[in-house]
């Protein structure tokens, strides 16, 4: 719906933050919806959403299913359905109109709807099958074993063609679905990792326009996955040895009747010409062996097998899709004798993915595809930091056709590919990288004058992609792929910047809880196969806390902190016993990978107390819960107490001399008010005489910039972002870095590549600056849950002429952006309806600011302090300019 300036209206509806969603098992979704309009009547003051359950026979808009009537509320976003019971499979179209600031409504917005899924166990009559071949059992320590993903079928008859069909589907492994020949949906790698033993999602597919009248063929292939194949660096089998699928395709047939078609022993099953899949080795398909689904010889009957017992719940998330087709940069032949042919081919960017690839040659042809990160010095493949992980797909070719190869059951991070066994020339058009990812909707940019920090963005969200497939992991390429609990709660601020990753990630939250010891510690990685033992260690089980927290201030959803708050109390209970009068021993892990003077652990354990227990009352607040919220705060105080005993000197200063410590004291709010200042200076002073150059670790480095610019050293933080020699963020872009180095010395022009035992080229954790050049930079501040309120910011120093941010919340684009031009400050500043913003601009007086061209107008600016004015913005896009001088800034060089 169009709206006119001033005019307000209603879009954007979407329910669990999914536009249009079917399959949700949620028995109280939630509505979100955007005003649009601005000026300071776009602000909501009321609201009346209706409900209609479109398969219930005698409901319409006359005759809701659910009515709000006029409800006096601001709130626009996570309004929970609370009308009558939901149905499985029903349909609900659902509408809104609002009331706004000047008391005038909207009119309806356009319908929009969602469909539940199967909301109880009952509703599933499917049960789970798989193709037991005994000989082919392979031994788990047996690395390329042959054991083919088996393909399932069943033939059915459909008296007419449906008006509605949904395919509700799962597997213990990987699936891929197709009905007559054609592939169910574009997800990949479905349906995702969970602790099997405990969760495991669905996906519903709207498969209508598949089936028809008469016969049809629904078949299945299954792949290991992180169910069967390897996981970190344990080998296969880390749930179970075979993979199984559970699936019903419910049809409603326009001639009237439910129709359904579900596992059972009347499928059949065979094997397929995929001999090998796995989500580390890579995959080998004889393609002379594939069958079609609609040819009848030789299926073996299936083998029923028990439920695994664990709760079968509808995916959150939109699942893994190809986000990105990366072109080949460069097709590199080396000809080792004749004949003997390879291709080195440069993909552009450090993903994850696979590569696809468009050849013809002779029946029996066998090419082999490789994937690194990086080339040797002899331009080949560097494979050794890949540890156990083969990331090698191998094809057979069946016949003379041309064919498109591209592996469906697995995933490699990489920028290289090596392709051998070509009988045609490879061309740059012949071949491509497919970048898969759970990141499928981009939200935030982020840019500047600095061409090397925009660099620097375009990495972080490479690595962002590239580590959010299924659940957040570490690194997408050697034999680890974990979802380390740090790494996320370091990097979430900034992916959630970047990417709407709030329902991944909330999904992922369960996969921690299921985690959970009985002591109450988290493990360190989430899911943590069975054998998994490291948990409780500081900065990681914390995540537990944290990430909820995060996750809500971001979102605006208050359910996460209700739905772990049982989970995060036991954990908080677990951190009151694990300790030593407010003293905390950080365990394993420390501030990992930092260069430099390593960070008392017990320093770290204590700091990390401290946080945990204060980021826990605040959640205990904003629950209700008072009395918990006291005790965690008395908690804190005493940890807080102890650290100070305990590693401040009588000067003031910490007797942990480190840029990590000093950056924790003032991020965690570890010392007395008085301390600040001087803390402050001396963290300046230790990233000085280290010549501008980070000292830091996962856990210092995403502190460190907020820590100066909070504290008067926003100058210096800028320099640092800026710094390109060794350690730094830009002296990674200048070294060619197309994503985030695990390790600071991850190549050095000195001693090449770092010990291939721990060296990733692709984790996130240090792009966790990013929330930095967001808020800080750029100016965007998200200060009140879900952006309803936003500060916005704008900080020119080190040299940048020119910055700028957006984000697309639940409410609507925010942006702020800022350039230097002639000594003027030009700012834009976009505010979406129904949120407020508060610009805050580095000048010290109001004069000759002017907004939209013209003056300010008086009554919206409130000059605070020097270096300070304030001014309430609007919703809308707004313009300003202010007198500035740069000078000053650079002098403080
Ligand atoms: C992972 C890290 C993780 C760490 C903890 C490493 O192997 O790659 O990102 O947080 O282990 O020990």
């Amino acid at each position: 719906m169009m709206a006119y300036a001033g005019e307000v209206g209603v879009e954007g509806l979407s329910v669990e933050r999914r536009y249009d969603p079917i399959g949700i098992d949620a028995v109280h979704p939630r509505f979100a919806w955007r005003l649009v309009g601005s000026g300071p009547g776009a602000r909501q003051t009321g609201y009346q959403l209706q409900v209609v359950d479109t398969d219930s026979p005698d409901a319409g808009w006359s005759a809701p299913t659910w009515d709000t009537a006029r409800v006096a509320d601001g709130d626009s976003a996570y309004i929970a359905y609370t009308g009558p019971a939901l149905v499985s499979r029903h349909r609900y179209a659902w509408r809104v109109r609002a009331w706004n600031g000047d008391g005038s409504e909207t009119a309806w917005s356009t319908p929009s709807a969602f469909e539940t899924g199967l909301l109880s166990t009952g509703d599933w009559s499917a049960r789970w099958i798989a193709h037991i071949v005994p000989d082919l059992v392979s031994e788990p320590e047996e690395l390329r074993g042959e054991r083919p993903a088996p393909a399932f079928r069943r033939r059915f008859n459909l008296s007419s063609a449906p008006s509605r069909a949904r395919l509700y589907i799962t597997a213990l492994g990987l699936y891929e679905a197709s009905i007559n020949g054609t592939r169910v949906g574009d997800e990949r790698l479905t349906p995702g990792w969970t602790d099997y033993h405990r969760r495991i999602e669905y996906q519903t597919y709207d498969v209508t326009p598949l089936l028809q009248q008469g016969d049809n063929v629904l078949a299945v292939t299954l792949g290991d996955g992180w169910y069967a194949g390897h996981v970190g660096p344990w080998g296969r089998h880390r749930y179970g040895d075979a993979p199984a699928l559970l699936c019903q395709l419910d049809s409603q047939l326009a001639a009237g009747g439910l129709e359904t078609v579900a596992t059972d022993d009347r499928w059949v099953a065979s094997s397929t010409g995929t001999l090998l899949n796995d989500l580390q080795m890579g995959e080998r398909t004889d393609l002379r062996r594939e069958r079609s689904a609609s040819d009848d010889a030789g299926w073996d009957p299936v083998s029923l097998r028990a439920a695994p017992g664990a709760q079968l719940v509808a995916a959150r998330d939109d699942g893994i899709h190809v986000v990105e087709a990366l072109p080949a940069l460069e097709v590199r032949a080396i000809e080792a004798a004749p004949g003997d042919r390879r291709y080195i081919v440069d993909l552009g960017a450090n993903a994850a993915g696979v590569v696809r690839l468009r050849t013809a040659g002779t029946p029996g042809q066998r090419v082999v595809i490789r994937h690194a990160e990086a080339l040797d010095a002899g331009g080949e493949l560097y494979i050794e930091n890949l540890r156990g992980a083969e990331q090698q797909d191998e094809f057979v070719l069946a016949d003379a056709a041309p064919v498109i190869l591209e592996p469906r059951f697995t995933f490699h991070g990489f920028r290289y590919a090596e392709v051998s066994g070509l009988d045609a020339p490879l061309t740059a058009d012949d071949i491509e990288s497919h970048v898969l990812s759970s990141a499928t909707r981009m939200v935030g940019q982020f840019s500047c004058s600095d061409p090397l920090v925009d660099m620097l963005q375009r990495n972080i969200v490479t690595s962002l992609r590239a580590n959010f497939i299924s659940i957040p992991t570490d690194c997408p390429q050697r034999n680890e792929r974990l979802g380390w609990t740090a790494d996320l709660q370091i990097f979430a601020p900034t992916a959630l910047f970047n990417a709407d990753v709030t329902n991944m990630v909330n999904k992922w939250l369960d996969d921690l809880v299921d985690t959970q010891l009985p002591s109450g510690a988290y493990a360190d990685i989430a899911p943590a196969p069975s054998g998994w033992a490291g948990a409780g260690n500081t900065a990681w089980s914390d995540a537990g806390v944290i990430v909820p927290w995060v996750l809500y201030e971001r979102s605006g959803d208050a359910r996460v902190l209700d739905r772990m708050y049982d989970s995060m109390r036991r954990y908080i209970a677990f951190l009151e016993a694990d300790q030593t009068q407010g003293l905390r021993f950080a365990g394993r892990y420390g501030d990992w990978v930092s260069l430099g003077a390593r960070t008392d652990k017990l320093f770290i354990g204590t700091a990390y107390l401290v946080y945990v227990f204060n980021l826990f009352a605040r959640i205990a607040a904003t629950v209700g819960r008072t009395d918990d919220e006291e005790r965690a705060r008395e908690l804190s105080d005493r940890a807080r107490k102890a650290l100070q005993r305990r590693f401040v000197d009588g000067e003031g200063r910490l007797t942990v001399d480190t840029q990590t410590a000093y950056a924790m004291a003032l991020g965690f709010d570890l010392l007395p008010d008085s301390g600040r200042a001087a803390a402050g200076q001396h963290l300046a002073e230790l990233v000085e005489s280290a010549d501008t150059h980070l000292a830091t670790g996962f856990l210092g480095t995403p502190l460190v910039m907020p820590a100066l610019s909070d504290n008067g050293h926003h100058e210096l933080a800028c320099r640092l972002l800026r710094q390109d020699t060794y350690p730094s963020w830009l002296f990674e872009v200048r070294q060619g870095a197309t994503s985030i180095w695990e390790r600071w010395n991850g190549w050095t022009p000195e001693n090449g590549f770092y010990s291939p035992r721990m060296n990733s080229f692709n984790h996130y954790a240090f792009g966790a600056v990013g929330d930095w050049m967001y808020r800080y930079l750029a100016g965007l501040n998200p200060v009140e849950p879900g952006y309803r309120r936003t500060e916005l910011r704008p900080r020119p120093g080190g040299g940048f002429t020119a910055a700028r941010a957006t984000h697309e919340s639940l409410y609507g684009t925010h942006a702020c952006g800022w350039r230097i031009v002639d000594e003027t400050l030009h700012v834009v500043a976009r505010v979406p309806p129904n949120t407020s913003a508060t610009l805050v601009l580095p000048i010290n007086t109001v004069d000759g600011v002017q907004m939209n061209g013209g003056p300010l107008a008086a009554s919206s600016a409130m000059h605070a302090a020097a270096g300070d004015v304030r001014i309430e913005v609007p919703p809308g896009e707004h313009t300003f300019n202010a007198p500035y001088h740069s000078v000053a800034s650079e002098r403080m060089r």
